[in-house]
């Protein structure tokens, strides 16, 4: 697509955001980390390949397998963020995932924040996805769904989470895109043990595109995905005991914590034009929304255009 083509609503937003987001910056006191220093494969490893300087790493998916690393550390809150560039061209079926987890420290209670995102056939968005469990509580999914303001696949952008004991941002080119603010009546659906910072990417044939209409086709492959310029400014925790040792990264105690006016603005214009699906309004699934969701009539009339494709298989 081309520039003129566009709604001017749309241009004078992707202005607006290139000119006001730090687009891969990360926030003061927030060191990138070399690869090597930070993270290890996961599985496949013969498709996880450091480069440039050691501060990049891609993954791949071919006929013989997928892949994924993980952070060495885990991490009781903080702030994590890379620079993430998709496969291009048709991609239906894939899921590439930035995502922090412990399900294999605890895997009847795990917690997990994510960002996945969800490959397109030609001619259509790639679509982003953030979710959080806290204490197993899978059985409570709490996706939303959004198109972005770029293609992703054409360049790096970062993408970036903030964790606390209350409250969980999604920032994508530092515009805070969901904000999930801990309230008493959500019990133990909150991520509060030390989790690993994974990326990876896999077959999601079953529900990732169309609601599993569009499959994987490996004659598009291998699917390369790059990531760059991590940051893990986080509380890092005992690997035995789980307790937190924030003493080991002075950087932590630094980050700044909860979003000014100017950017709860741009959070709801992006939600306004962009968010696709959301939980809180899909009645099919919860008949009584869950306990943090908002009532907002406009946003649920917004959303039920979307709902008619089943975007949760
Ligand atoms: C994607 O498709 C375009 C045109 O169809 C082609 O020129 C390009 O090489 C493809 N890119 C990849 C990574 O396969
Ligand atoms: C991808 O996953 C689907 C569904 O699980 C499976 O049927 C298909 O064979 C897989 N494709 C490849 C190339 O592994």
């Amino acid at each position: 697509m081309v520039p003129c083509c566009y709604p001017l609503g749309f241009l004078l937003f992707s202005i607006l955001m290139a000119v006001s987001s730090a687009s891969s910056t990360p926030p003061p006191n927030s060191p990138t980390v070399f690869f090597s220093q930070g993270f290890s494969p996961l599985y496949g490893n013969q498709n996880v390949i450091p480069y440039g300087d050691d501060r990049s790493v891609q993954i791949s998916m071919d006929v013989r397998s997928s892949s994924g690393f993980a952070t060495k550390e885990i991490f009781l809150h903080g702030y994590f963020s890379s620079t993430i560039k998709l496969p291009e061209n048709y991609t239906a079926g894939v899921v590439v995932t930035f995502y922090a987890s412990n399900g294999q420290i605890f895997p009847t209670n795990h917690d997990e924040i994510d960002f996945e995102f969800l490959g397109r056939v030609q001619g259509q968005d790639w679509v982003l996805q953030t979710n959080m469990y806290g204490g197993g509580s899978t059985a409570r999914g709490r996706e939303e769904r959004y198109v972005l303001w770029f293609d992703p696949s054409k360049g790096f952008h970062r993408y970036a989470v903030l964790w606390t004991e209350d409250r969980i941002i999604f920032y994508v080119d530092g515009v805070p895109i969901r904000e999930v603010q801990r309230v008493a009546a959500m019990g133990g659906d909150w991520p509060a043990k030390p989790m690993n910072f994974i990326g990876t990417i896999w077959n999601g044939s079953d529900w990732a595109t169309n609601g599993g209409r569009d499959k994987l086709n490996m004659a598009y492959g291998p699917y390369i995905a790059k990531y760059s310029d991590f940051v893990l400014n986080g509380c890092p925790a005992d690997p035995i005991k789980f307790t937190p040792e924030c003493e080991k990264n002075p950087g932590f105690a630094t980050i700044p914590v909860g979003i000014t006016a100017k950017e709860r603005t741009k959070m709801k214009r992006f939600r306004r034009k962009y968010m696709r699906y959301s939980y809180c309004h899909d009645r099919a699934r919860y008949k009584v929304p869950l306990p943090e969701c908002a009532l907002d009539r406009k946003e649920e009339a917004r959303l039920r255009s979307f709902m008619h494709v089943n975007l949760l298989s």
